[in-house]
């Protein structure tokens, strides 16, 4: 099939061919979807199953488009090689963009898009599910009754009606985290740096600054983006602030939170339990089968190993209705560059 990219200023370069698209941490799931997305051939995508870094990029010389994911790092000497290469367009497959040096793919005249809303519904239920599962200890359950051991003992949870839940971060997902909460006959207590008031009013739920919220709350979940301002936002101050027992959930970004601090609380018994889908270094072990090597990272062990800590590999987004709309804006964005129309609105990323 040919196609034709129409004038673009600087962009228009390819004439009568067929876009094409290194795609990078590919996974059998992603091929399933953007395949079935892309069953008109519209666009011609190799699929990697390695990162893109700067070690990597030379697989994408011959590309117009890279398409990546939360882990691939698109540091400014990786874009730099990127543009020599001709690279004109990164498309990431997620909503989070902390992966990709904006200031540099601005300076190079390198498009950046993402997919800001593919479905904030799969991660809220998952921020829930992990939460519901660590307070009733349903993980521990199921393998004694696997092992025919029926005891109770060391299972007992409580109640979430009447807890008060802290909801970090009232975007879409924690928007939909809260609400979901308040079915549970939770009061919920909100922090963000911009309050969306209308929903809070609609919806009896009260914003707090962060100080106050964490002492208040039996559950913290993080729901914010990661920036150099949220770094390390839940640290041994932060911690030491919440209630003793209290349960932090993360569905959000890994480096929200000091892992070193974050395991000194669990030893101390400062936190009753911890559920994760995000860790500060997935780099290399999130999305891996390391069954028959094991792990190299110490501090991602030694949270394993508490019998409290429930994590869970960066599979929030992981639902149909998700992976659906991944490939659907992604291959959208991709065939409009190539006919020289607009990307879609709001997924577009700038440096500002
Ligand atoms: P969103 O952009 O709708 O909401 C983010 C909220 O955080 C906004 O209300 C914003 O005002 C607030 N915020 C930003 N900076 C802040 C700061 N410094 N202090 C306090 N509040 C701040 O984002 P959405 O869609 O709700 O996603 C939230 C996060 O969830 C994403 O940034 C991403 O890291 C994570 N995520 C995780 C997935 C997973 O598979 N586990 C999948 C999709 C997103």
């Amino acid at each position: 099939m040919s196609k034709r990219l129409h004038a673009r200023g600087q962009d228009a370069t390819y004439v009568n061919a067929i876009m094409k698209v290194a795609f990078y941490d590919a996974k059998p799931y992603d091929e399933e979807f953007f395949d079935e997305q892309n069953s008109d051939d519209s666009l011609e995508i190799a699929f990697h199953s390695f990162r893109l870094s700067t070690e990597t990029v030379p697989t994408a010389n011959g590309y117009q488009a890279v398409c990546v994911f939360v882990n691939d790092a698109l540091d400014r000497s990786c874009l730099e090689e990127l543009a020599n290469l001709g690279v004109k367009v990164v498309a990431l497959r997620c909503a989070g963009f902390n992966n990709v040096d904006l200031d540099a793919a601005s300076s190079l005249n390198i498009h950046v898009v993402r997919v800001p809303a593919y479905s904030p519904h799969a991660v809220a239920e998952h921020a829930v599910a992990l939460l519901h599962t660590l307070n009733r200890r349903i993980h521990r359950a199921y393998n004694r009754v696997r092992e025919h051991n029926f005891s109770l003992n060391g299972l007992v949870g409580h109640n979430m009606h009447g807890k008060t839940a802290g909801i970090v971060g009232t975007g879409k997902i924690g928007r939909l985290t809260a609400q979901i909460l308040q079915g549970y006959g939770m009061r919920i207590i909100a922090y963000d740096l911009y309050p969306d008031t209308d929903w809070a009013g609609q919806h009896g739920i009260e914003y707090l600054p962060l100080e106050d919220l964490l002492p208040q709350s039996h559950l913290v979940s993080l729901h914010i983006p990661l920036s150099p301002d949220t770094h390390h936002l839940i640290d041994d101050e932060a911690l030491e602030l919440m209630m003793t027992g209290a349960y932090l959930v993360n569905t959000s970004r890994g480096k929200l939170i000091n892992t070193r601090a974050l395991i000194g609380a669990l030893k101390r018994k400062k936190l009753g339990g911890v559920a994760l889908d995000v860790y500060e270094i997935e780099e290399g072990i999130f999305f891996e089968d390391l069954s028959q090597e094991g792990i190299n990272d110490d501090d991602l062990a030694r949270l394993i190993s508490f019998p409290n800590v429930l994590i869970t590999s960066h599979q929030g987004f992981l639902t149909v209705e998700a992976l659906s709309e991944i490939a659907r804006v992604t291959c959208t964005n991709l065939t409009h560059f190539e006919n020289g129309e607009p990307f879609l609105e709001g997924t577009v990323v700038t440096a500002d």
